[in-house]
């Protein structure tokens, strides 16, 4: 059993339940960031934590495991129309056998346990085929008649979008098989990843273009496959490696001989990969390129082991998940030892200050690094870190890599200890701490530069209003005095953009055409740019699915906020607390006068009737369809779903386990309480 799960035995059943629908939204979260998103916050170590703690609680307490779990399906990378309308644009199709995960582990004695449960069950000698794990995105090829005929990514594991044109792009696989005897259709699959040097190059042009840099090279090569433009996709350097050959009429018997066979026919096959006689022989396999790995011009995370005879393969099957017949070993996460040369306090855009190590340039997994955050200065006091200390850096899911333990043995005799600072840095206000966050704000959030330069960029971000401009952009237009709220930048003009370094009539028209542009962003998107405390992307769709308009939002009370899904009180009270300052009531009026959407729109749901029309249900209790399926059911025959049980509610939807309060609520009001089926019966649905 892995070392980090240990401390499970000791857990109440009374907790467990919680413990686990905690984990499976936090989980649900961070597949959704990796996968959808191609930005994680985590790294995969602290991912498998979090995975293998819910793997353990579903295994002790069974009662608590439902389907949805993460833990029964693998993440989904599929595209969805996202109201902002940039990750649309992929065919989907089904997938003719499901694309499964692997299971993994960071500790080798669980090695030997895989070897058991597969002596258990083989009859014959047997053999492991050990090959690296690239850490790129899943690919499903299939080929017809020797020609590339689709590419299929991961999707949730039974569809996936359709990336052939992209996939097209890349220069090693082929789209005509060398002359061999490859079956008349048959699938292969593989990862496309980023070699660093491609990464590395990638990066430098997005700084320049003032891109927002991608995280790692797994996020870069997933980002990458999924463009709208095919032609962009050859200068990323993309590189494929192909490992699972699937085929009712394969010839060959073994997994080696099956890549062997693959690279034959031109397909790029690893040249890594290893036969190895047994489970201490993968061993070893594992030790030297957990090594070696830092030379490879690529990431690897880990060495997948393999049943290398396709007949035990098939005599050990599948879980839902993963197959029986192969396991990832998973590397810990690579650290370097550096230099702290100095440490600078970013005030980031709600005022909290980050403590940001200046480093003595360090390669870490495959780039160099220059700086490490600290987070905060609890973690700072934890380190008790002195300026000119060595210390270990590791890269989690984010840009900036962090700081996780000190070299005392190298602390040289005077060293100062870094103090975190009382006043901000940039504006000299004294630093507030809530005790109850190890973070410390600048409370001036109206006069502070640092956080107004930060409010700015989070407005214009890719996932907020997407306006083409970067940090040395906002940076000019803030020193020159020409932005100051969030609606100045709707009110720029060429003349003023003239002013600006190195801008021709090009550039201010490309500025302002994306400004302009802007003012088509979903509602979703404008109330996320907003930058209210708590409200990230995600709940910033949910409340915009919740309340329909900002005014609805700005008009709910406490307890309306907090029997909305996902509202919990921190952020009931924040938003409680922006529409209570006249000044960001202010901000809206204007923003909405510049012409931004406030409101959901009509068109955002397609429409099948107008049965429901104007009708507003409150849902609560599960159904036959998922959730999110009976809000999408509800707005496409025109009704509305309520966010709580009001006077203005017409009705309330209850399915099983309907939640006891609503249902008195509804009682109370006079709201006429309905099940499924008479939802189905009013909507004319055949049941
Ligand atoms: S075998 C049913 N082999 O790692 C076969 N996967 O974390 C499952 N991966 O889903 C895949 N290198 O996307 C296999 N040599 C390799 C791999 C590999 C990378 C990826 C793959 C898999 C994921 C699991």
């Amino acid at each position: 059993m892995p070392i980090f799960v240990r401390y499970f035995f000791t857990v109440k059943k009374s907790d467990a339940k919680k413990r686990i629908e905690e984990l499976k939204e936090l989980i649900n979260t961070h597949n959704h960031n990796y996968y959808v998103l191609n930005s994680p916050v985590i790294s995969d170590f602290e991912y498998d934590i979090l995975m293998n703690e819910l793997i353990e609680l579903e295994k002790r307490f069974p009662q608590y495991q439902t389907q949805d779990s993460p833990t029964q399906k693998v993440g989904s990378d599929l595209s969805q129309a996202d109201n902002g309308g940039e990750r649309g644009g992929f065919r989907q199709y089904r997938h003719q056998y499901p694309m499964l995960s692997l299971g993994n582990t960071y500790d080798m004695t669980e090695l030997y346990e895989f070897d058991r449960r597969i002596k258990k069950v083989a009859d014959t000698p047997f053999t492991y085929n050990c090959e690296l794990k690239f850490d790129g995105t899943a690919i499903c090829l299939t080929y017809k008649e020797g020609r590339l005929f689709r590419a299929l990514t991961r999707g949730d594991g039974t569809v996936g979008d359709d990336v052939t044109e992209n996939v097209r792009e890349i220069a090693t696989i082929p789209q005509q098989l060398n002359a061999g005897s490859w079956p008349g259709q048959f699938e292969i699959r593989g990862e496309i990843y980023m070699p660093y040097k491609a990464f590395d190059r990638l990066n430098l042009q997005r700084e320049a273009d003032e891109d927002p840099p991608f995280a790692n090279p797994r996020n870069a090569a997933a980002g990458s496959l999924k463009l709208q433009e095919s032609s962009a996709v050859r200068e990323r350097g993309l590189e494929a490696t192909l490992y699972h050959l699937i085929a009712p009429d394969l010839n060959v018997t073994s997994q080696s001989e099956a890549l062997k066979a693959a690279s034959e026919w031109g397909l790029p096959v690893s040249e890594y990969a290893r036969e190895c006689r047994d489970i201490d022989q993968a061993v070893e396999y594992i030790n030297m390129w957990d090594e070696k790995r830092r030379t490879l011009p690529f990431a690897t995370d880990g060495i997948v082991i393999k049943v290398n005879q396709l007949e035990l393969q098939r005599k050990l099957g599948f879980t839902a998940k993963s197959p029986r017949w192969a396991t990832a070993y998973k590397f810990k996460p690579e650290e370097a030892l550096t230099k702290v040369i100095s440490i600078d306090y970013q005030v980031g855009r709600t005022g909290a200050v980050t403590p940001v190590a200046n480093l003595e340039p360090v390669l870490l997994s495959g780039t160099v690094v220059k700086r490490a955050t600290l987070h905060n200065g609890e973690q700072m006091e934890m380190l008790d870190i002195h300026i000119g200390d060595y210390v270990y850096v590791e890269k989690g899911g984010e840009i900036i890599p962090k700081i996780t333990r000190v070299d005392l043995s190298k602390r040289s005799e005077g060293a100062v200890k870094a103090s975190f600072p009382l006043y901000c840095p940039d504006c000299g206000t004294p630093l507030v701490k809530d005790p109850d966050e190890a973070k410390s704000f600048c409370p001036n959030s109206e006069g502070c530069p640092m956080q107004q330069k930060g409010k700015f960029l989070h407005f214009i971000s890719r996932k907020a209003m997407n306006i083409n401009a970067g940090e040395a952009t906002i940076e000019q237009l803030y020193s020159k005095g020409f932005i100051r709220r969030l609606s100045d930048l709707y009110k720029l003009t060429p003349q003023q953009l003239l002013q600006l370094d190195k801008w021709k009539e090009k550039s201010v028209s490309n500025f302002l055409s994306s400004v302009e542009q802007s003012k088509e962003r979903p509602f979703n998107r404008v109330l996320f740019a907003l930058g209210i405390k708590y409200i990230g992307e995600t709940t910033a769709s949910s409340l915009a699915s919740a309340f329909g308009s900002i005014d609805n939002l700005m008009n709910a009370g406490r307890e309306e906020l907090l029997q909305t899904e996902d509202v919990g009180e921190k952020l009931a009270d924040s938003i409680l607390d922006y529409f209570s300052n006249p000044d960001n009531l202010k901000l809206i009026a204007e923003l909405k006068e510049s012409g931004l959407k406030f409101a959901m729109e009509a068109g955002q749901v397609q429409r099948l009737s107008d049965s429901l029309n104007g009708k507003s249900i409150m849902i609560t209790g599960v159904y036959s369809i998922s959730r999110e399926q009976m809000k999408a059911y509800i707005e496409a025959h025109g009704g509305k779903v309520a966010s709580s049980v009001s006077s203005r509610t017409d009705y309330l939807l209850a399915g099983e386990k309907s939640g006891e309060s609503k249902l008195k609520k509804a009682e109370k009001l006079g709201i006429p309480v309905i099940s499924e089926d008479e939802l189905y019966k009013m909507t004319n649905k055949n049941i």
